[in-house]
Protein backbone atom coordinates (compact mmCIF):
# COMPACT_ATOMS: atom_id res chain seq x y z
CA UNK A 1 0.00 0.00 0.00
CA UNK A 2 1.16 3.55 -1.04
CA UNK A 3 1.48 6.69 1.04
CA UNK A 4 -1.66 8.14 -0.55
CA UNK A 5 -3.59 4.47 -0.80
CA UNK A 6 -3.34 4.64 3.30
CA UNK A 7 -4.12 8.53 3.43
CA UNK A 8 -6.86 8.06 1.07
CA UNK A 9 -8.44 4.62 2.88
CA UNK A 10 -8.09 6.44 6.82
CA UNK A 11 -10.21 9.35 5.46
CA UNK A 12 -12.89 7.62 3.64
CA UNK A 13 -13.11 5.22 6.71
CA UNK A 14 -13.53 8.47 8.68
CA UNK A 15 -16.01 10.17 6.16
CA UNK A 16 -18.26 6.94 6.18
CA UNK A 17 -18.10 7.85 10.03
CA UNK A 18 -20.02 10.81 9.77
CA UNK A 19 -16.53 12.82 10.18
CA UNK A 20 -15.90 16.24 8.21
CA UNK A 21 -12.49 15.88 6.34
CA UNK A 22 -10.67 19.50 7.20
CA UNK A 23 -7.64 21.22 5.56
CA UNK A 24 -4.59 20.11 7.22
CA UNK A 25 -3.05 23.57 9.20
CA UNK A 26 0.55 25.22 7.90
CA UNK A 27 3.96 23.08 9.74
CA UNK A 28 3.99 26.45 11.54
CA UNK A 29 1.36 27.39 13.81
CA UNK A 30 -0.26 30.52 12.63
CA UNK A 31 -1.64 33.04 15.46
CA UNK A 32 -1.99 32.35 19.29
CA UNK A 33 0.75 30.25 19.43
CA UNK A 34 4.02 30.09 21.43
CA UNK A 35 5.44 27.08 19.70
CA UNK A 36 7.67 26.64 16.59
CA UNK A 37 5.91 23.64 14.63
CA UNK A 38 2.40 21.88 14.17
CA UNK A 39 4.00 18.74 16.29
CA UNK A 40 0.42 16.69 15.94
CA UNK A 41 -3.02 17.53 14.11
CA UNK A 42 -4.67 18.63 17.32
CA UNK A 43 -2.92 21.56 17.83
CA UNK A 44 -4.94 23.89 15.30
CA UNK A 45 -7.81 22.10 17.08
CA UNK A 46 -6.92 23.65 20.59
CA UNK A 47 -10.03 26.20 21.07
CA UNK A 48 -12.37 23.32 20.09
CA UNK A 49 -10.90 20.77 22.33
CA UNK A 50 -11.50 23.81 24.97
CA UNK A 51 -15.25 24.00 24.12
CA UNK A 52 -15.68 26.47 20.76
CA UNK A 53 -17.95 24.72 18.63
CA UNK A 54 -16.16 24.04 15.33
CA UNK A 55 -18.07 25.07 12.14
CA UNK A 56 -17.46 21.85 10.34
CA UNK A 57 -18.96 19.68 13.39
CA UNK A 58 -18.30 17.49 16.25
CA UNK A 59 -16.11 14.97 14.26
CA UNK A 60 -13.37 15.77 12.27
CA UNK A 61 -10.69 13.90 10.70
CA UNK A 62 -7.60 15.06 8.34
CA UNK A 63 -4.65 14.56 7.59
CA UNK A 64 -1.29 17.02 8.80
CA UNK A 65 2.72 17.68 8.36
CA UNK A 66 4.23 17.55 11.49
CA UNK A 67 7.61 18.17 12.67
CA UNK A 68 9.14 17.00 15.83
CA UNK A 69 12.62 18.29 16.80
CA UNK A 70 12.14 16.71 20.60
CA UNK A 71 13.10 13.40 18.77
CA UNK A 72 15.84 14.48 16.61
CA UNK A 73 18.08 12.10 19.36
CA UNK A 74 16.58 9.39 17.96
CA UNK A 75 16.54 9.59 14.50
CA UNK A 76 19.05 7.18 12.55
CA UNK A 77 16.81 4.59 14.29
CA UNK A 78 14.33 2.37 12.81
CA UNK A 79 11.00 4.37 13.65
CA UNK A 80 11.60 8.27 14.23
CA UNK A 81 11.48 11.10 11.98
CA UNK A 82 12.00 14.56 12.43
CA UNK A 83 9.04 15.33 9.82
CA UNK A 84 6.43 13.09 9.55
CA UNK A 85 2.57 12.90 8.25
CA UNK A 86 -0.04 12.35 10.78
CA UNK A 87 -3.50 10.94 10.04
CA UNK A 88 -6.30 11.78 12.82
CA UNK A 89 -9.30 11.55 13.87
CA UNK A 90 -11.31 13.82 16.60
CA UNK A 91 -14.61 14.16 18.44
CA UNK A 92 -15.18 17.24 20.03
CA UNK A 93 -17.71 16.37 22.86
CA UNK A 94 -19.32 13.63 20.33
CA UNK A 95 -18.58 9.81 20.67
CA UNK A 96 -15.62 9.08 23.19
CA UNK A 97 -13.91 5.62 24.19
CA UNK A 98 -15.79 2.83 22.91
CA UNK A 99 -16.77 4.06 19.34
CA UNK A 100 -12.79 5.26 19.22
CA UNK A 101 -11.24 2.05 20.04
CA UNK A 102 -14.07 0.08 18.05
CA UNK A 103 -12.84 2.15 15.00
CA UNK A 104 -9.54 2.17 15.71
CA UNK A 105 -9.32 -2.04 16.00
CA UNK A 106 -12.16 -2.15 12.84
CA UNK A 107 -9.49 0.30 10.76
CA UNK A 108 -6.32 -1.84 11.03
CA UNK A 109 -7.93 -5.52 11.29
CA UNK A 110 -10.37 -4.92 8.59
CA UNK A 111 -9.30 -1.43 6.25
CA UNK A 112 -6.07 -2.61 6.57
CA UNK A 113 -6.02 -6.39 7.23
CA UNK A 114 -3.30 -6.67 10.00
CA UNK A 115 -3.63 -9.57 11.90
CA UNK A 116 -5.19 -9.28 15.70
CA UNK A 117 -1.96 -11.20 16.78
CA UNK A 118 0.26 -8.38 15.53
CA UNK A 119 -1.20 -5.97 17.71
CA UNK A 120 -0.33 -4.84 21.39
CA UNK A 121 -1.87 -2.20 23.49
CA UNK A 122 -0.96 -0.26 26.07
CA UNK A 123 -3.38 1.62 28.29
CA UNK A 124 -3.23 4.33 31.59
CA UNK A 125 -2.49 2.61 34.73
CA UNK A 126 -3.94 5.62 36.80
CA UNK A 127 -2.25 8.55 39.61
CA UNK A 128 -3.18 10.85 41.50
CA UNK A 129 -4.32 12.92 38.83
CA UNK A 130 -6.52 10.52 37.11
CA UNK A 131 -7.65 6.55 37.46
CA UNK A 132 -6.74 3.69 35.68
CA UNK A 133 -8.90 3.35 32.35
CA UNK A 134 -10.39 0.23 32.79
CA UNK A 135 -12.90 1.36 30.59
CA UNK A 136 -10.39 1.55 27.88
CA UNK A 137 -9.06 -2.36 29.19
CA UNK A 138 -12.27 -3.81 29.03
CA UNK A 139 -12.95 -2.02 25.63
CA UNK A 140 -9.73 -3.88 24.05
CA UNK A 141 -10.62 -7.36 25.56
CA UNK A 142 -13.89 -6.59 23.68
CA UNK A 143 -12.52 -6.39 20.30
CA UNK A 144 -10.43 -10.10 20.81
CA UNK A 145 -7.32 -8.16 22.30
CA UNK A 146 -5.88 -10.75 24.77
CA UNK A 147 -5.53 -9.61 28.47
CA UNK A 148 -1.78 -10.53 28.11
CA UNK A 149 -1.21 -7.86 24.73
CA UNK A 150 -2.69 -5.21 26.93
CA UNK A 151 -0.20 -3.20 29.15
CA UNK A 152 -0.70 -0.61 31.81
CA UNK A 153 2.05 2.08 32.54
CA UNK A 154 2.17 5.29 33.68
CA UNK A 155 1.77 9.02 32.92
CA UNK A 156 4.91 8.82 30.95
CA UNK A 157 3.60 6.18 28.56
CA UNK A 158 0.09 6.88 28.81
CA UNK A 159 -0.67 10.46 29.05
CA UNK A 160 -0.91 12.62 26.24
CA UNK A 161 -0.79 16.67 26.52
CA UNK A 162 -1.24 19.37 27.14
CA UNK A 163 1.60 19.94 24.09
CA UNK A 164 2.28 23.65 25.75
CA UNK A 165 2.09 24.36 29.57
CA UNK A 166 -1.70 24.66 30.11
CA UNK A 167 -4.36 22.78 27.86
CA UNK A 168 -6.42 19.98 26.95
CA UNK A 169 -5.08 16.57 27.74
CA UNK A 170 -5.98 12.89 29.06
CA UNK A 171 -4.54 9.60 29.38
CA UNK A 172 -4.08 7.19 26.20
CA UNK A 173 -4.23 4.55 24.59
CA UNK A 174 -1.50 3.57 22.04
CA UNK A 175 -1.54 0.82 19.48
CA UNK A 176 1.40 -0.73 18.69
CA UNK A 177 2.24 -3.41 16.30
CA UNK A 178 4.83 -6.50 16.89
CA UNK A 179 7.35 -6.51 14.26
CA UNK A 180 9.25 -9.75 13.43
CA UNK A 181 12.76 -9.02 14.87
CA UNK A 182 13.99 -10.77 18.09
CA UNK A 183 12.93 -8.99 21.25
CA UNK A 184 16.21 -7.14 22.80
CA UNK A 185 15.32 -9.41 26.25
CA UNK A 186 12.69 -11.89 27.77
CA UNK A 187 11.02 -8.83 29.45
CA UNK A 188 10.94 -6.59 26.24
CA UNK A 189 7.75 -4.42 25.91
CA UNK A 190 5.95 -1.75 24.22
CA UNK A 191 7.23 0.79 26.66
CA UNK A 192 11.06 -0.73 25.24
CA UNK A 193 12.70 1.36 22.73
CA UNK A 194 14.59 -1.38 20.79
CA UNK A 195 12.15 -1.13 18.37
CA UNK A 196 10.36 -4.33 18.60
CA UNK A 197 7.20 -2.94 19.33
CA UNK A 198 6.03 0.00 16.79
CA UNK A 199 3.93 2.69 18.00
CA UNK A 200 1.73 3.28 15.07
CA UNK A 201 -1.76 4.96 16.30
CA UNK A 202 -2.11 6.74 19.78
CA UNK A 203 -5.86 7.61 21.00
CA UNK A 204 -5.98 9.87 23.43
CA UNK A 205 -8.86 10.54 25.54
CA UNK A 206 -8.95 14.53 26.27
CA UNK A 207 -11.51 15.09 29.34
CA UNK A 208 -8.90 17.17 30.94
CA UNK A 209 -7.46 20.80 31.16
CA UNK A 210 -4.58 21.24 32.64
CA UNK A 211 -4.57 24.54 34.36
CA UNK A 212 -1.67 26.78 35.13
CA UNK A 213 -1.41 25.88 38.68
CA UNK A 214 -0.74 22.18 37.47
CA UNK A 215 -3.95 21.23 38.47
CA UNK A 216 -5.93 19.14 36.30
CA UNK A 217 -9.91 20.04 35.71
CA UNK A 218 -12.33 18.11 34.09
CA UNK A 219 -13.07 19.75 30.84
CA UNK A 220 -16.94 20.64 29.62
CA UNK A 221 -17.24 17.93 26.90
CA UNK A 222 -14.97 14.99 26.51
CA UNK A 223 -13.05 14.83 23.45
CA UNK A 224 -11.30 12.10 21.28
CA UNK A 225 -7.75 12.79 20.24
CA UNK A 226 -6.13 10.45 17.18
CA UNK A 227 -2.84 10.38 15.84
CA UNK A 228 -1.64 7.75 13.38
CA UNK A 229 1.85 7.86 11.77
CA UNK A 230 1.54 7.30 8.21
CA UNK A 231 5.10 6.49 7.01
CA UNK A 232 5.46 3.74 10.26
CA UNK A 233 2.06 2.12 8.87
CA UNK A 234 2.96 2.23 5.62
CA UNK A 235 5.90 0.75 6.74
CA UNK A 236 4.92 -1.92 8.67
CA UNK A 237 1.84 -2.93 5.97
CA UNK A 238 4.93 -3.76 3.49
CA UNK A 239 6.42 -5.76 5.88
CA UNK A 240 9.31 -2.99 6.01
CA UNK A 241 11.45 -3.17 9.18
CA UNK A 242 11.78 0.39 9.57
CA UNK A 243 10.32 3.93 8.36
CA UNK A 244 13.08 4.71 5.88
CA UNK A 245 12.38 1.39 3.90
CA UNK A 246 9.68 2.32 2.49
CA UNK A 247 9.34 3.30 -1.16
CA UNK A 248 9.19 7.32 -0.73
CA UNK A 249 12.26 6.89 0.75
CA UNK A 250 14.27 4.55 -2.00
CA UNK A 251 15.58 7.23 -4.65
CA UNK A 252 16.71 9.71 -1.90
CA UNK A 253 18.66 6.36 -0.22
CA UNK A 254 20.24 5.69 -4.16
CA UNK A 255 21.35 9.13 -4.42
CA UNK A 256 22.99 9.75 -1.78
CA UNK A 257 24.62 6.41 -1.87
CA UNK A 258 26.07 7.52 -4.97
CA UNK A 259 27.23 10.85 -3.75
CA UNK A 260 29.00 8.96 -0.78
CA UNK A 261 32.01 6.72 -0.51
CA UNK A 262 31.58 5.81 3.18
CA UNK A 263 28.74 3.15 4.60
CA UNK A 264 27.10 4.30 7.75
CA UNK A 265 23.44 3.97 8.22
CA UNK A 266 22.57 6.13 10.85
CA UNK A 267 24.67 9.23 9.34
CA UNK A 268 22.51 8.21 5.70
CA UNK A 269 19.10 8.04 7.74
CA UNK A 270 20.01 11.60 9.48
CA UNK A 271 21.06 13.41 6.45
CA UNK A 272 17.65 12.12 4.46
CA UNK A 273 15.73 12.91 7.28
CA UNK A 274 16.89 16.18 8.24
CA UNK A 275 17.03 17.48 4.07
CA UNK A 276 13.27 16.13 3.93
CA UNK A 277 12.33 18.13 7.25
CA UNK A 278 14.60 21.08 5.60
CA UNK A 279 12.69 21.08 2.24
CA UNK A 280 9.07 21.09 4.21
CA UNK A 281 10.08 24.21 6.63
CA UNK A 282 11.57 26.08 3.27
CA UNK A 283 8.46 25.14 1.52
CA UNK A 284 6.65 27.94 4.96
CA UNK A 285 8.84 30.21 3.76
CA UNK A 286 11.00 29.72 6.57
CA UNK A 287 14.26 30.72 5.72
CA UNK A 288 18.10 29.76 7.70
CA UNK A 289 18.58 32.24 10.61
CA UNK A 290 19.82 32.65 14.10
CA UNK A 291 16.11 32.46 16.22
CA UNK A 292 13.43 30.41 16.22
CA UNK A 293 11.85 28.22 13.33
CA UNK A 294 14.97 29.63 11.33
CA UNK A 295 17.49 28.65 14.27
CA UNK A 296 15.64 24.79 13.70
CA UNK A 297 16.08 24.82 10.33
CA UNK A 298 19.93 25.76 10.34
CA UNK A 299 20.52 23.22 12.99
CA UNK A 300 18.60 20.53 11.06
CA UNK A 301 20.75 21.64 7.18
CA UNK A 302 23.90 22.21 9.24
CA UNK A 303 23.86 18.64 11.07
CA UNK A 304 23.15 17.12 7.88
CA UNK A 305 25.98 18.63 6.17
CA UNK A 306 27.92 17.20 9.18
CA UNK A 307 26.64 13.62 8.50
CA UNK A 308 27.51 13.68 5.24
CA UNK A 309 30.93 14.27 5.82
CA UNK A 310 31.21 11.24 7.93
CA UNK A 311 29.68 9.39 4.59
CA UNK A 312 32.68 10.88 2.70
CA UNK A 313 30.77 13.09 1.11
CA UNK A 314 32.68 16.86 0.46
CA UNK A 315 31.19 17.87 -2.04
CA UNK A 316 27.88 19.94 -2.25
CA UNK A 317 24.80 17.24 -1.87
CA UNK A 318 21.87 18.92 -0.75
CA UNK A 319 20.48 20.04 -3.96
CA UNK A 320 20.72 16.06 -5.05
CA UNK A 321 18.92 14.98 -2.15
CA UNK A 322 16.32 17.68 -2.06
CA UNK A 323 15.78 16.90 -6.18
CA UNK A 324 15.03 13.13 -4.96
CA UNK A 325 12.65 13.94 -2.17
CA UNK A 326 10.83 16.15 -4.37
CA UNK A 327 10.13 13.60 -6.94
CA UNK A 328 9.22 10.77 -4.58
CA UNK A 329 6.84 13.20 -2.55
CA UNK A 330 5.36 15.23 -4.96
CA UNK A 331 2.31 13.17 -5.43
CA UNK A 332 1.85 13.42 -1.77
CA UNK A 333 2.47 17.00 -1.49
CA UNK A 334 1.88 18.45 -4.40
CA UNK A 335 2.51 22.34 -2.47
CA UNK A 336 5.98 21.04 -3.69
CA UNK A 337 6.11 21.86 -7.51
CA UNK A 338 5.82 25.86 -6.99
CA UNK A 339 8.42 26.11 -4.22
CA UNK A 340 11.26 24.07 -5.91
CA UNK A 341 13.79 27.04 -6.54
CA UNK A 342 13.56 28.55 -3.74
CA UNK A 343 14.22 25.94 -1.83
CA UNK A 344 17.03 24.74 -3.37
CA UNK A 345 18.33 27.95 -3.50
CA UNK A 346 18.11 28.87 0.33
CA UNK A 347 19.49 24.89 1.20
CA UNK A 348 22.30 25.67 -1.34
CA UNK A 349 22.84 29.12 0.20
CA UNK A 350 23.21 27.42 3.60
CA UNK A 351 25.14 24.76 2.58
CA UNK A 352 27.64 27.00 1.19
CA UNK A 353 28.25 29.24 4.22
CA UNK A 354 28.70 26.34 6.28
CA UNK A 355 31.02 24.10 3.82
CA UNK A 356 33.55 27.30 4.08
CA UNK A 357 33.76 27.12 8.23
CA UNK A 358 32.82 23.47 8.73
CA UNK A 359 36.44 22.10 8.04
CA UNK A 360 38.96 25.17 9.62
CA UNK A 361 36.41 24.82 12.65
CA UNK A 362 36.70 20.80 13.08
CA UNK A 363 40.67 21.48 13.09
CA UNK A 364 39.93 24.08 16.08
CA UNK A 365 37.64 21.64 17.85
CA UNK A 366 39.69 19.16 17.90
CA UNK A 367 42.59 20.75 19.10
CA UNK A 368 40.73 21.96 21.69
CA UNK A 369 39.92 18.34 22.46
CA UNK A 370 43.13 17.85 22.71
CA UNK A 371 43.96 20.56 25.14
CA UNK A 372 41.37 19.10 27.17
CA UNK A 373 42.21 15.74 26.68
CA UNK A 374 45.78 16.13 28.31
CA UNK A 375 44.76 18.50 30.81
CA UNK A 376 41.44 16.25 32.09
CA UNK A 377 40.78 15.65 35.60
CA UNK A 378 37.91 13.47 36.36
CA UNK A 379 35.10 15.84 36.31
CA UNK A 380 35.89 18.24 33.62
CA UNK A 381 33.68 19.37 31.19
CA UNK A 382 34.35 21.10 27.96
CA UNK A 383 35.27 24.60 27.95
CA UNK A 384 32.08 26.49 27.66
CA UNK A 385 34.23 29.61 26.20
CA UNK A 386 35.67 27.92 23.64
CA UNK A 387 32.23 26.26 22.56
CA UNK A 388 31.25 29.45 22.23
CA UNK A 389 33.65 30.59 19.82
CA UNK A 390 33.48 27.37 17.68
CA UNK A 391 29.61 28.55 17.78
CA UNK A 392 30.36 32.48 17.34
CA UNK A 393 33.13 32.27 15.02
CA UNK A 394 32.73 28.81 13.12
CA UNK A 395 28.28 28.84 13.11
CA UNK A 396 28.64 25.25 14.87
CA UNK A 397 24.84 24.79 16.28
CA UNK A 398 25.49 24.21 20.12
CA UNK A 399 23.66 21.00 20.14
CA UNK A 400 25.86 19.51 17.04
CA UNK A 401 29.24 20.63 19.61
CA UNK A 402 27.32 18.69 22.75
CA UNK A 403 27.09 15.77 19.81
CA UNK A 404 30.79 16.01 18.94
CA UNK A 405 31.61 15.85 22.60
CA UNK A 406 29.13 13.17 23.35
CA UNK A 407 30.71 10.56 20.96
CA UNK A 408 34.47 11.39 22.52
CA UNK A 409 31.98 10.78 26.18
CA UNK A 410 33.08 14.66 27.08
CA UNK A 411 30.16 16.59 28.54
CA UNK A 412 29.82 20.48 27.88
CA UNK A 413 30.44 23.25 30.24
CA UNK A 414 26.60 24.23 29.02
CA UNK A 415 26.39 27.14 31.66
CA UNK A 416 29.42 28.89 31.07
CA UNK A 417 28.96 28.25 27.26
CA UNK A 418 24.99 29.74 28.48
CA UNK A 419 26.82 32.63 30.31
CA UNK A 420 29.37 33.43 27.77
CA UNK A 421 26.76 33.01 25.47
CA UNK A 422 24.90 35.99 26.95
CA UNK A 423 27.75 38.07 27.98
CA UNK A 424 28.05 38.51 24.42
CA UNK A 425 24.41 39.86 23.71
CA UNK A 426 23.72 37.07 21.53
CA UNK A 427 20.35 35.64 21.00
CA UNK A 428 19.78 33.54 23.04
CA UNK A 429 19.31 29.78 22.00
CA UNK A 430 17.12 28.98 25.31
CA UNK A 431 14.00 30.76 24.45
CA UNK A 432 14.38 28.28 20.76
CA UNK A 433 15.28 25.32 22.33
CA UNK A 434 12.61 25.28 25.26
CA UNK A 435 10.24 25.82 22.01
CA UNK A 436 11.70 23.47 19.92
CA UNK A 437 10.74 20.14 22.25
CA UNK A 438 7.38 21.37 20.52
CA UNK A 439 4.63 22.34 22.71
CA UNK A 440 1.16 24.16 22.49
CA UNK A 441 0.29 28.02 23.18
CA UNK A 442 -1.17 27.71 26.63
CA UNK A 443 -4.62 29.88 26.23
CA UNK A 444 -3.09 31.91 29.31
CA UNK A 445 -4.93 35.29 29.67
CA UNK A 446 -1.86 36.61 28.73
CA UNK A 447 -1.64 34.96 25.06
CA UNK A 448 -5.26 35.73 24.78
CA UNK A 449 -5.30 39.77 24.85
CA UNK A 450 -1.57 39.42 22.67
CA UNK A 451 -3.97 37.52 20.02
CA UNK A 452 -6.70 40.41 20.28
CA UNK A 453 -3.61 43.20 20.15
CA UNK A 454 -2.17 41.17 17.01
CA UNK A 455 -5.21 41.75 15.02
CA UNK A 456 -5.63 45.72 16.16
CA UNK A 457 -1.88 45.53 15.17
CA UNK A 458 -2.51 44.37 11.82
CA UNK A 459 -5.09 46.80 11.19
CA UNK A 460 -3.42 49.86 12.07
CA UNK A 461 -0.29 48.87 10.14
CA UNK A 462 -2.75 48.69 6.97
CA UNK A 463 -4.35 51.78 7.84
CA UNK A 464 -0.57 53.69 8.63
CA UNK A 465 0.98 52.28 5.80
CA UNK A 466 -1.00 50.68 3.01
CA UNK A 467 -3.17 47.57 2.00
CA UNK A 468 0.04 45.92 0.68
CA UNK A 469 0.86 45.35 4.27
CA UNK A 470 0.08 41.52 4.48
CA UNK A 471 0.66 39.00 7.72
CA UNK A 472 3.63 36.53 6.78
CA UNK A 473 3.85 35.25 10.72
CA UNK A 474 2.36 35.36 14.12
CA UNK A 475 3.87 33.98 16.86
CA UNK A 476 2.84 34.96 20.75
CA UNK A 477 4.32 34.36 23.85
CA UNK A 478 3.08 35.26 27.42
CA UNK A 479 5.78 37.93 26.88
CA UNK A 480 4.98 39.84 24.13
CA UNK A 481 3.56 39.35 20.49
CA UNK A 482 5.42 39.40 17.29
CA UNK A 483 3.95 39.98 13.97
CA UNK A 484 5.43 39.73 10.66
CA UNK A 485 4.75 41.57 7.23
CA UNK A 486 5.26 42.72 3.86
CA UNK A 487 6.47 46.33 3.54
CA UNK A 488 9.36 47.75 1.47
CA UNK A 489 11.36 49.79 4.14
CA UNK A 490 12.03 50.79 7.96
CA UNK A 491 8.99 52.09 9.51
CA UNK A 492 9.80 55.93 10.59
CA UNK A 493 9.86 56.96 14.46
CA UNK A 494 6.45 58.78 13.36
CA UNK A 495 4.81 55.87 11.59
CA UNK A 496 5.65 54.05 14.93
CA UNK A 497 3.68 56.26 16.91
CA UNK A 498 0.89 56.50 14.74
CA UNK A 499 0.62 52.51 14.89
CA UNK A 500 0.64 52.77 18.63
CA UNK A 501 -1.56 55.34 19.02
CA UNK A 502 -3.97 53.99 16.76
CA UNK A 503 -4.66 50.43 18.84
CA UNK A 504 -5.03 52.26 21.93
CA UNK A 505 -7.21 54.22 20.60
CA UNK A 506 -9.11 51.12 19.92
CA UNK A 507 -8.33 49.72 23.43
CA UNK A 508 -9.44 52.81 24.73
CA UNK A 509 -12.78 52.61 22.94
CA UNK A 510 -13.55 49.31 24.16
CA UNK A 511 -15.03 47.32 20.98
CA UNK A 512 -16.48 43.87 21.65
CA UNK A 513 -14.88 40.94 19.88
CA UNK A 514 -17.61 39.12 18.30
CA UNK A 515 -17.40 36.37 16.08
CA UNK A 516 -19.43 34.56 13.15
CA UNK A 517 -19.37 31.60 10.94
CA UNK A 518 -19.10 32.12 7.29
CA UNK A 519 -17.95 30.81 3.90
CA UNK A 520 -14.47 31.68 3.24
CA UNK A 521 -16.59 33.41 0.10
CA UNK A 522 -19.05 35.61 2.31
CA UNK A 523 -15.60 36.52 4.20
CA UNK A 524 -14.04 37.33 1.60
CA UNK A 525 -17.03 39.61 -0.06
CA UNK A 526 -16.86 41.44 3.81
CA UNK A 527 -12.85 41.90 3.12
CA UNK A 528 -12.12 39.88 6.45
CA UNK A 529 -8.39 39.34 6.26
CA UNK A 530 -6.84 36.37 6.52
CA UNK A 531 -4.66 33.75 4.61
CA UNK A 532 -7.45 33.12 2.51
CA UNK A 533 -5.74 30.59 -0.11
CA UNK A 534 -4.11 28.48 2.74
CA UNK A 535 -6.06 25.90 5.07
CA UNK A 536 -9.42 26.56 5.14
CA UNK A 537 -12.55 24.61 4.99
CA UNK A 538 -15.58 26.20 3.52
CA UNK A 539 -16.53 27.10 6.44
CA UNK A 540 -14.56 29.71 8.69
CA UNK A 541 -14.59 31.65 11.96
CA UNK A 542 -14.55 35.62 11.55
CA UNK A 543 -13.42 37.67 14.11
CA UNK A 544 -14.74 41.39 14.45
CA UNK A 545 -13.47 44.13 16.64
CA UNK A 546 -15.59 46.81 16.77
CA UNK A 547 -15.62 48.48 13.64
CA UNK A 548 -12.33 48.49 13.83
CA UNK A 549 -11.32 44.68 11.92
CA UNK A 550 -12.70 42.09 10.58
CA UNK A 551 -10.28 38.93 10.25
CA UNK A 552 -10.55 34.74 9.38
CA UNK A 553 -9.18 33.41 12.47
CA UNK A 554 -9.88 30.34 15.10
CA UNK A 555 -9.89 32.25 18.34
CA UNK A 556 -10.02 32.80 20.91
CA UNK A 557 -10.02 36.35 21.96
CA UNK A 558 -11.10 38.89 24.50
CA UNK A 559 -14.53 39.95 24.77
CA UNK A 560 -13.63 43.48 24.74
CA UNK A 561 -10.51 45.55 23.51
CA UNK A 562 -10.97 47.52 27.30
CA UNK A 563 -9.15 44.57 28.70
CA UNK A 564 -5.65 45.09 27.04
CA UNK A 565 -5.03 48.04 28.69
CA UNK A 566 -2.46 50.00 26.65
CA UNK A 567 -0.18 48.52 24.08
CA UNK A 568 3.41 49.22 22.79
CA UNK A 569 5.88 48.44 20.25
CA UNK A 570 8.72 47.41 21.77
CA UNK A 571 10.98 46.35 18.75
CA UNK A 572 10.94 47.18 14.57
CA UNK A 573 13.25 45.05 12.23
CA UNK A 574 13.79 43.46 9.36
CA UNK A 575 13.57 39.63 8.66
CA UNK A 576 14.48 39.50 5.17
CA UNK A 577 14.14 41.50 1.99
CA UNK A 578 10.15 43.34 2.04
CA UNK A 579 9.31 41.71 5.61
CA UNK A 580 9.60 43.74 8.41
CA UNK A 581 8.86 42.71 12.35
CA UNK A 582 7.04 43.81 15.39
CA UNK A 583 7.40 42.60 18.60
CA UNK A 584 4.97 44.51 20.88
CA UNK A 585 3.35 44.01 24.76
CA UNK A 586 -0.01 45.04 26.60
CA UNK A 587 -0.17 45.84 30.02
N1 LIG B 1 -2.11 14.08 19.77
C1 LIG B 1 -1.83 12.70 19.89
C2 LIG B 1 -0.42 12.36 19.50
O1 LIG B 1 0.23 13.18 18.91
C3 LIG B 1 -2.78 11.89 19.09
O2 LIG B 1 0.05 11.29 19.77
Amino acid sequence: MTELELRNKFLEYFRKKKHAIIAPASLIPENDSSVLFTTAGMHPLVPYLLGEIHPEGKRLANFQKCIRTGDIDEVGDDWHLTFFEMLGNWSLGDYFKSESIKWSYEFLTKELGIPNEKLAITVFKGNDDAPFDKESFELWKDQGISEDKIYMYGKSENWWGPAGITGPCGPDTEIFYITNRNPCSKDCQPSCNCGKYNEIWNNVFMEYNKISNGDYEPLSQKNVDTGMGLERTVAILNGRNSVYDIDLFKPVFQKLRQLSSITDLVAERVVIDHVRSACFLLLEDIVPSNVDQGYVLRRLIRRAIRQARKLGINTKFTQDIANAIFESHIELYPEISKKKEFILTEMQNEEEKFARTLQKGLKVFEKELEIFKNSKKKEDKFSGKAAFYLYQTYGFPIEMIEEELKDNDIELNRKQFDTESKNHQKLSRNGAKKKFAGGLADHSDETIKLHTATHLLHQALRLVLGEHVMQKGSNITTERLRFDFTHPQKLTPDEIIKVETLVNEQIQRALPVTVTEITVEEAKRKNAIGLFEKKYGTKVKVYKVGDFSIEICGGPHVSTTKELNSFRIIKEQAVSAGIRRIKAKVQ
